[in-house]
Formats: C-alpha cells, sequence, structure tokens
C-alpha cells in the first residue's frame, strides 16, 4: 500500500477543514517535509547470504513484548474522520500499542475496551491540575499501561490552515474525555477554535515540576513526548520518565524545527541506554521503520497515515496501513540480512550524510 495514493483518497472523502486540520502543520509547513525527507537519507548498508527464512520483528517495551515497532499516535478528533472514531482505530490497531489522545472523540474507557493491544493515555497537562489528575485515575481504572505526557504544546503551533478555515468540532463531535468543555471552548468565529481552546486550557507555565506532579500522581509509566534536545532527554532520564519520544508533533508546532531522523542519534546518544526512545514523525514505508530502529529507536509513531486508513475504510482501513508497514519492515529486515527487529543497530546504515 502507498500512503500517498491513500492520503489523495482521504483527501476526496473528508470535508475541505478536516482533511487540512489532519495533513497541515505551523507556518510553512516546512518541518512536516523534512521529517520525511531526512528517513530517505538515512541509508543501508545489507548483509547477504544471512538465512532470514525466519523474521521476528516483535520488540520489547517497558517490559511488554509488542508484535511490531510499529505504534499508532495519539492523534485528536477521529470521529472528523469516521463516525466510529477512535473506537475504530482501536480494533484496527489490532495487538498493536496505541497512544489514545486526551483530545478524543470516543471515551479513554471505550477506546480501552475496542483495543486488543496495551494503550496509553496522552496526557496535556489543563491549567486545571484536577481535570488532568482526574483523567489520570480514569486512565489506571480503564487498564492503561502507560501515561505519555505531550510536551511540546505550552502554546499552540501557528497553524495557518486551521485558522483560514475556522477549524472548529461540529455540534454532533465532542471531547469525550471532558464532556461539556467542548463546545464551550471552541467558539465560532474568526480563527481556530483549537488555538482558542488550547490558549484557554493549556498551562503554558508548565516545566520540569510537572513531570515530578505527574510522577507522584500515579504509578503508571511516564513517557515524554515530544523531545528534541539532548540535553531534554538527559533531563527526562533525571526526571524519573521511563521513556521518551523524539517527536516534533509531525511538524504541527515549531516550524524549523529539525527533522526527527536526525534529532534521533543525538538523543539516544544523551540518555546512554538509560530509557527507551521511541521517535514519530515522517513515517510512510517500513523501511522508514528499519532506519529508525537501525538509529537507535525502540519503536516508532505513526500519525496521519491512521487517520487515512480510517477515513477510507474504517477499522478496516486502519488495520490495512499498520499491516502494510509491518511487511515492508520485514520484507526490510530480510533485505538487510538481520533476522530481529532488536539486532538493528547502526552496523545496518552507511554513515550519514552532512545535513545541507
Ligand atoms: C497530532 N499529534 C498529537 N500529539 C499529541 O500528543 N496529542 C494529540 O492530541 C495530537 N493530535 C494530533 C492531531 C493530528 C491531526 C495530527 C496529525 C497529529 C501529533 C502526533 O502524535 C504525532 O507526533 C505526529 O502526527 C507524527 O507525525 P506523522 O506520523 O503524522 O508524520
Ligand atoms: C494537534 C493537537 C491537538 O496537533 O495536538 O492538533
Amino acid at each position: 500500500m502507498n500512503l500517498d495514493d491513500l492520503e489523495t483518497r482521504a483527501r476526496e472523502i473528508l470535508p475541505r477543514g478536516v482533511y487540512d486540520y489532519y495533513a497541515g502543520g505551523a507556518g510553512d509547513e516546512s518541518t512536516v517535509a523534512s521529517n520525511r525527507a531526512a528517513w530517505r537519507q538515512v541509508r543501508f548498508r545489507p548483509r547477504v547470504l544471512a538465512d532470514v527464512a525466519d523474521i521476528d520483528p516483535s520488540v520489547e517495551l517497558l517490559g511488554v513484548r509488542l508484535p511490531s515497532p510499529v505504534a499508532v499516535a495519539p492523534t485528536a478528533f477521529h470521529r472528523l474522520a469516521h463516525p466510529e472514531g477512535e473506537r475504530a482505530t482501536a480494533r484496527g490497531a489490532g495487538g498493536r500499542l496505541l497512544i489514545a489522545s486526551s483530545l478524543s472523540t470516543v471515551a479513554i474507557e471505550e477506546v480501552v475496551a475496542a483495543a486488543s493491544g496495551p494503550v496509553w493515555l496522552q496526557l496535556y497537562v489543563f491549567r486545571d491540575r484536577a481535570l488532568s489528575e482526574a483523567l489520570v485515575r480514569r486512565a489506571e481504572a480503564a487498564g492503561c499501561t502507560g501515561l505519555c505526557l505531550t510536551v511540546d504544546v505550552p502554546v499552540a503551533g501557528n497553524r495557518e490552515r486551521d485558522h483560514r478555515n475556522g477549524f472548529r468540532l461540529p455540534d454532533d463531535v465532542e471531547m469525550a474525555n471532558f464532556t461539556g468543555l467542548a463546545q464551550a471552548d471552541m467558539p465560532g468565529g474568526a480563527g481556530s477554535g483549537l488555538v482558542h481552546y488550547i490558549s484557554s486550557q493549556f498551562d503554558p507555565s508548565l516545566d520540569w515540576s510537572a513531570v515530578s506532579w505527574l510522577r507522584g500522581v500515579t504509578d503508571l509509566p511516564l513517557i515524554l513526548k515530544g523531545i528534541q534536545h539532548p540535553d531534554d532527554g538527559r533531563r527526562a532520564v533525571d526526571s524519573g520518565a521511563d521513556a521518551v519520544v523524539v517527536s516534533n508533533h509531525g511538524g504541527r508546532q515549531l516550524d524549523g524545527a529539525e527533522a526527527t531522523a536526525r534529532i534521533l542519534p543525538d538523543v539516544v546518544a544523551a540518555v546512554e541506554g538509560r530509557l527507551p526512545v521511541l521517535v514519530d514523525g515522517g513515517l510512510r514505508r517500513g523501511v522508514d521503520v528499519a532506519r529508525a530502529l537501525a538509529l537507535g529507536a525502540r519503536a516508532v509513531l505513526v500519525g496521519r497515515p491512521v487517520l487515512w486508513g480510517l477515513a477510507t475504510g474504517g477499522a478496516d482501513g486502519v488495520a490495512a496501513v499498520l499491516g502494510g508497514l509491518d511487511e515492508g519492515f520485514v520484507r526490510t529486515l530480510a533485505l538487510l540480512g538481520s533476522r530481529r527487529a532488536r539486532d538493528l543497530g547502526p552496523e545496518a546504515l552507511a554513515p550519514l550524510p552532512r545535513p545541507v
């Protein structure tokens, strides 16, 4: 499956404002583009005659064996793509790791019930900490096995498409984890309702003490998503985080932020194996998954392609997208002469070209 073709089909189906919200990024969308391009610059140095009759694509993450290193990134508002929303996404994820957005249009309890693999809840810290804490308690009770704190949205990115389209949720779609808040905080009128929501609800004064706070509030594994600097990687280790995700939010926050493929090796080096590093942004093929693992990632998250699968085919569409990535990843392992995903490392790569 070619994910660009699938995006074209999704674009034909979805209302303009929804497609633009999903596909878009910040500013000139230069980081959206470079996230993708940078993976292609990572070149392989395959080994041959290595008996690849049996490939094992599984990886271990925080004590759990995942059938595949491909996981579903947290993305907001799935009922804009399909009436079943996040319920369909959870079914389509199969046994893979699913990270459910706190800005879900299906309640976290129902997402966990529909999933057959592990579910982490993604958190934003609200100005009202009690709201975040209540959500943590719900995640624990529902059976989530991790909390993923997104740290790259102190303020909303400059999403010009959403501003132009006056992006907001329609009346029949709500933020199901916070019933009652949605319509009040995404008012009609000019500009993006989401930007208004973020600036009224998210806490811009968030700092590392929020990580300690969350660490004290729950025993669930804590994963920090949005790390883009080796020093923050080290800081994450010291803060008691259990894992980090190298991410620039799919180019939706700071336009001009370096591509994640280029940041990843520095963060991996900085944390010195003390916690697993995940990565997302622009991964569109199984070969990209192999590139990420060879650069030191334990697993990868995929955002927009899941939405294209959901829009075009519901749960089956999501399963087809993820299955296609897995298939490409297994083929890549075979062609690299590498039997096990967990053995992939820098020796599978040619020396990186210097960035232009
Ligand atoms: C996101 N992302 C995101 N991240 C997060 O932590 N919480 C969220 O609610 C959302 N919402 C969201 C909506 C949409 C439409 C997109 C495209 C993205 C960011 C997401 O988790 C991930 O970092 C990127 O999507 C990864 O890049 P790709 O795979 O989309 O290129
Ligand atoms: C986004 C926010 C909701 O990227 O995370 O749209």
